[in-house]
């Protein structure tokens, strides 16, 4: 294991001792009794039953579509049911080529992993290992790969025919996430040049037209025992979502009969908050009531606080007492990628969270909104998977069949599509349109256009030398572009922190200082937390989150990686010079020009992108409101506010995007009317400067 890997894996493995310090023998795999009641566990799954069913169905065919309900053991058997066949076949007991599992969220691709190491005895990271975003933990032993499957489309561009894999599965694919949905439109290519290459895609629904588009794959279906689910309904519509949720685990807890409660929420903050009001609810109840587990859960919890919702509810507190209760709450992390057992009750407050994209005006917004009834049905299956069960509905029956879509939209039908059309285009996919097959071609259309504005694509659509290195980052374009440019102004090194912290913000989801700043908080917070020695007390006494920064700097130091492959320049300019501030607006702005507001009379702010008029976000550090901003992110709740901004200048404006970008986008506004000054004194400026080269080059000599 290199230096690099061993650091990651002191920050990202299970720490055993924290899960149990029991069971583990001192080279960190299982003692020999937890490890036969782990493998007799798993002999109860549904699918160890079809065993040799799936294998010759898998041997006769190229791709196999396997459905199977949540908990028969896909995720955690099938792989290992791959992987034996593969070494059968090779007669090695270590096939060179590997066998690959995605899965739509990170958590859960580190979750598989350690749950099937531990079946496997080994540890995660040999034989078995995990790939995600900024962090991986594999080696050369290992030969499954749980990855998600936005990191599988980046190895394709590695190596576009995938070869180092025997066996791709693509697992929870009822998800429809975007990198899914584009994968199943690669691999059909790769099936293509590559007979040798099998595909399993294994999901919790049938989903028909996949055996359409896989032309004929067969279906096989993993038969599990379904208990009934009594569903019940609210009278009236609820608005408190939260209060109604809490309301109805305690009453569950002292009225019904033994069992788990699984209850769903949309945010972090308001699981965190349910949890500590549900204990101290339960706690007022005293000894009349038995003993709470209470444990949350969401897609970007370190794995050692995920391995709680595995463990059994606490027993009661005498013997013959009320009996103890888990209690999972859970964002929709827990309908499907993450299967939990002994869940007797589900609450469904009806609602998620998804991230939505309007392609007509090119804005990315989170919302709440009404859960499908498939989404629905789904969570209530779940209070049936080993008991019979319960699942409340915090809405009306008439809301489940009059006010719901039947079935989510796939995410690629509400992104931005510029990540993914910039790595189709390294993949050199032809016939983007065709390939996509979307629709509606609008968000199509927008991202070939915001790419082309970054200069990531030329005039006929094809990939430019900058938008190559752009596409060699796990980075949204304006951001990879902001980076592969950072050096023209001289402050790569400050641009990489920047980067860093935003992208490390955005995957432990959290808040990180009480106050959301702007970038160059954020500089400062990552350079004092380095100058502190990553003093954990230091983070504590400014009320900075410390899991935010660790995050940080595991992000920036891949970013170094991906830099010095690239062959980038690391750069940094003097703090104390008077360029300091400018440069790294510059090189922010060459990134984020798009996202650009100009203060208007009115004292709102107008954006070029989407015309829309917004509010500087009230927890911002730019001491006053300044003539122009560029900002990272537009949030809607009862407004619409601009939120981590920074001060520009007009005249960089100019300077910086494509020339006319401006007077293109903006409607008639103040905005165009100085930007309209702007272009003209510019071009006096460079008419100017011909004029005087020209002079210069007929000074006589004296
Ligand atoms: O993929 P599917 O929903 O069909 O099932 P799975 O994820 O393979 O899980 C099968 C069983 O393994 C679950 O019911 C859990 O009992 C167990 N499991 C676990 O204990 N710890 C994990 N990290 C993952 C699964
Ligand atoms: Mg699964």
């Amino acid at each position: 294991m290199s230096t690099e890997r061993k650091r990651n894996a002191r920050l990202f493995d299970v720490d055993r001792s924290s899960v149990s310090s029991e069971g583990y023998s001192l080279d960190g795999k299982l003692d020999s009794q937890r490890h036969s009641d782990i493998l007799q566990k798993r002999e109860t799954l549904p699918v160890r039953k079809q065993k040799n069913e799936f294998l010759d169905v898998l041997k006769k065919n190229q791709v196999i579509i396997l459905v199977g309900q949540t908990g028969s053991g896909k995720t955690t058997q099938i792989p290992q049911f791959v992987l034996e066949a593969v070494e059968v076949e090779t007669s090695v007991k270590r096939p060179k080529m590997m066998v690959a599992c995605t899965q739509p969220c990170p958590v859960a691709a580190v979750s598989a992993s350690q749950r099937v190491a531990e079946e496997m005895n080994v540890i995660v990271g040999e034989e078995v290992g995990y790939s995600i975003c900024f962090e991986d933990n594999i080696s050369d032993k290992t030969v499954l790969k749980y990855l998600t499957d936005g990191m599988l489309l980046r190895e394709a561009m590695a190596k576009p025919l995938l070869e180092m894999y025997r066996v791709i599965i693509i697992d929870e694919a009822h998800e429809r996430t975007l990198a899914t949905s584009v994968l199943f439109g690669y691999l059909k290519l790769v099936l293509g040049m590559r007979p040798d290459l099998k595909l399993v895609v294994m999901s919790a629904t049938v989903e028909a037209k996949l055996q359409d588009y896989f032309d004929g794959a067969p279906l096989m279906k993993i038969y599990c025992v379904h208990h009934p689910v009594d569903i019940f309904y609210t009278m009236k519509p609820e608005s408190d979502f939260l209060g109604a949720t809490i309301r109805s685990v305690v009453e569950i807890h002292q009225r019904e009969e033994p069992g788990d409660i699984l209850a769903f929420l949309t945010r972090q903050e308001e699981i965190e908050e349910a949890c500590h009001r549900i204990s101290e609810e339960i706690g007022k109840l005293g000894n009349k009531v038995g003993p709470v587990e209470i444990v949350y859960l969401h897609s970007t919890l370190p794995p050692d606080m995920q391995q709680k919702i595995f463990e059994p509810a606490p027993p009661p507190l005498v013997e013959d007492g009320p009996p103890g209760r888990k209690i999972v709450v859970s964002t929709i992390t827990a309908e499907t990628s993450l299967s939990i057992d002994r869940i007797a009750y589900v609450i469904d407050p009806g609602v998620v969270e998804q991230k939505f994209y309007d392609s007509r005006v090119g804005v990315k917004f989170l919302m709440v909104s009404p859960v499908s009834r498939d989404r629905a049905d789904m969570r209530a299956s779940l209070a049936g998977r080993t008991v019979p069960g319960k699942c409340f509905r915090l809405y009306t029956e008439r809301s489940y069949n009059q006010d719901r879509h039947a079935q989510t939209d796939p995410e690629i039908l509400r992104s931005d599509l510029g990540s993914i059309v910039l790595i189709l285009k390294k993949l050199e996919v032809p016939d983007l349109r065709h390939f996509m097959n979307l629709p509606a071609e609008e968000a199509l259309t927008r991202a070939l256009k915001e790419l082309s504005d970054l200069g990531a694509l030329d005039d006929k659509g094809n990939l430019t030398k900058l938008g190559n290195m752009m596409s060699k980052f796990p980075l949204d374009p304006q951001m990879a572009k902001m980076l592969v440019v950072s050096p023209g102004f001289n402050c790569s090194n400050e641009i990489l922190s920047i980067c860093a912290m935003l992208s490390g913000f955005d995957k432990v989801k959290a808040r990180f200082v009480d106050t959301d700043g702007d970038y160059l908080t954020l500089l400062n917070v990552y350079n004092e937390f380095k100058r502190n020695k990553e003093d954990l007390s230091w983070c504590d006494t400014n009320f900075i989150n410390y899991s935010v920064l660790k995050s940080a700097q595991n992000v920036r130091q891949h970013l170094v990686q991906c830099m010095s492959r690239c062959g980038i320049e690391m750069c940094r300019t003097y703090l104390y010079g008077p360029e300091y501030y400018d440069n790294i607006s510059k090189a922010i702005l060459a990134g984020y020009f798009m996202q650009v507001a100009h203060l208007e009379c009115t004292g709102d702010y107008l954006t070029v992108k989407g015309n829309q008029y917004v509010h500087l976000h009230p927890s911002n550090f730019l001491g006053g409101k300044p003539e122009w901003v560029v900002y990272h992110e537009i949030v809607s709740t009862s407004m619409n506010f601009i939120r981590t901004a920074m001060d520009v200048r007009g005249e960089w404006l100019v300077d910086i995007a494509p020339p006319r970008y401006y007077l293109k986008n903006f409607p008639n506004s103040e905005a165009k009317q100085i930007l309209e000054l702007l272009e003209k004194w510019k071009e006096e400026q460079r008419k100017w400067e011909r004029e005087e080269s020209k002079n210069k080059r007929y000074v006589p000599r004296k």
